[in-house]
């Protein structure tokens, strides 16, 4: 790893992992003032690179962004130079490329009709990625910077098991049985302070998200006693059902009467081998039935899926997209694997390999496009394989204004549950601030009620 003195240290080593494995060659990195110039110096395999670059000016604030995006375009130039090969998001180690252009916007760094060109020029970003998200930009709809539109999130960690790939901080159904009840309630008490300070402050909710995890795990009679507190009146009411396995009619008739508009089937990949091989409980079949059903009713329906999945050729791929764009749900999100590098599955991985893991994934995204899906946001992770993204498309007029207030953090969240985050937008000061509640179920449980005094300091100002 990088051994440094400089203060963009975490940055400047997320690039380098792009290029290698953990275990990395760069021995030292810092910065230089010469003769009134700056100079950024990397020594890497006995070699010195350095690269100058004018002395950035403005607030305090805005030259460290400027130096911090020398130092990574610096070291990427080097990289590239030294392995001759480039990476599809270039210098930009960040995991909202969309953020980074509208504030290029907003803060007159560039325009609308350049952005394309400031990504290229300013993060190497490649022509294909800059021009996705400059057709993002132009694809959101219902920014609207007013500090008194929120969005209100609610976390359910419980899935029917676990999948072999996933990140996220889930638990078994069948571990936490005895917790499920003891947690709802304490749920519903977060959700009923939270009202109050609504209330209070007079904010207005304007779309309301039940993610996870599997929030469809729950019997109907919870579902029924969670949804009953969720009262604010919204045109988007979202519930992720993601594992089809786990709807049902009864399930569906309880979303119904409590306003969800929205739910989430996740096929993932519609190879039945795979599903086997990556932990999940359902078959393809179980997906048609569980949409079949949602469409009888009425709902809106986004279906995630992943690139990358281990065992599975470009030919599976392309088989999923074809059957997904035969179903066509209102939404689709199009997911490439993160994986921690060293793990047994990212290994297995190696069987797509990156470069056409990028053409797979590039091929995936004008498929949908082709097929009138348009993109509308866009997030990348942390080991995502080949420093790739996941794309979020809608048809027709249906997206999900939620993903995008999230994604590009233009509102402020109040998240209850165990590991949801609360996020506080100063529209004017062009600033967030977050608060997180504690991750684990039975912590929550024990500590719901300072949980609640958190977000309401949180808001106190308002
Ligand atoms: C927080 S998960 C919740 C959805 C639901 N629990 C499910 O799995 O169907 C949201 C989505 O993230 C994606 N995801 C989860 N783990 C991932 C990983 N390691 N790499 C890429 N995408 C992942 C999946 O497509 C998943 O549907
Ligand atoms: S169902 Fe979703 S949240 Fe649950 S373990 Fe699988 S990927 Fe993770």
């Amino acid at each position: 790893m990088i051994k440094t003195n400089s203060e963009f240290k975490k940055e400047l080593d997320d690039l380098l992992i792009m290029f290698y494995d953990q275990d990395s060659v760069m021995d030292i990195v810092h910065e230089e003032m010469r003769a009134g110039k700056l100079f950024e110096i990397f020594k890497c395999h006995g070699k010195t690179f350095e690269y100058e670059y004018n002395d950035p000016t403005g607030s305090e604030l805005r030259q460290k962004s400027l130096r911090k995006r020398y130092a990574l375009l610096s070291l990427y130039k080097m990289l590239v130079k030294m392995e001759g090969r480039t990476l599809p998001w270039g210098s930009f180690t960040g995991i909202r490329p969309t953020a980074l252009a509208r504030t290029g916007i907003e803060s007159g760094e560039t325009k609308e009709h350049t952005v394309t060109e400031f990504l290229e020029k300013e993060f190497m970003i490649s022509n294909e990625k800059a021009v996705l998200v400059s057709k993002i930009l132009k694809n959101q709809k219902g920014i609207i910077r007013n500090d008194h539109l929120i969005d209100f999130y609610v976390n359910i960690p419980i899935c029917p098991s676990r999948c072999l790939y996933c990140s996220f901080i889930s638990n078994e159904v069948k571990q936490v049985k005895n917790l499920v009840e003891p947690y709802i309630d304490c749920v519903i008490k977060e959700i009923r302070a939270m009202k109050k300070l609504i209330y209070d402050k007079a904010l207005i909710v304007r779309t309301i998200y039940v993610g996870g995890g599997t929030p469809s795990v729950l019997e109907p009679s919870q579902l029924d006693r969670l949804l009953d507190e969720l009262t604010f009146p919204v045109n988007e009411f979202t519930v992720e059902c993601g594992r089809p396995e786990t709807i049902t009619k009864e399930k569906l008739d309880v979303l119904e009467k409590h306003g969800v508009t929205r739910i989430c089937i996740n096929p993932q990949t519609f190879s039945d081998a795979t599903l086997k091989r990556i932990g999940r409980l359902h078959k393809k079949a179980d997906v048609f039935n569980a949409y079949a059903l949602a469409i009888e009713k009425g709902f809106k329906v986004n279906m995630d899926f992943i690139v990358g999945l281990p065992g599975e050729k470009a030919g599976t791929i392309t088989k999923t997209l074809s059957t997904l764009l035969d179903l066509a749900p209102n939404n689709i999100t199009l997911h490439t694997l993160s994986l921690k590098r060293g793990s047994a599955l990212f290994e297995n991985h190696e069987q797509l390999g990156f470069k056409n893991l990028n053409k797979v994934i590039s091929k995936c995204e004008s498929d949908l496009m082709n097929a009138g899906y348009k993109p509308y946001y866009l997030y990348r992770q942390k080991y995502q394989l080949g420093g790739l993204e996941n794309v979020g498309f809608f048809r027709d007029e249906d997206l999900c204004q939620f993903n995008i207030d999230s994604m590009e953090e233009t509102a402020s969240i109040i998240a209850v549950g165990a590991n949801a985050i609360t996020k506080r937008v100063f529209s004017i000061e062009n600033r967030i601030e977050r608060e997180p509640n504690v991750k684990f179920i039975k912590d929550y449980i024990e500590r719901v009620d300072e949980m609640i005094e958190r977000k309401i300091k949180l808001f106190e100002n308002v």
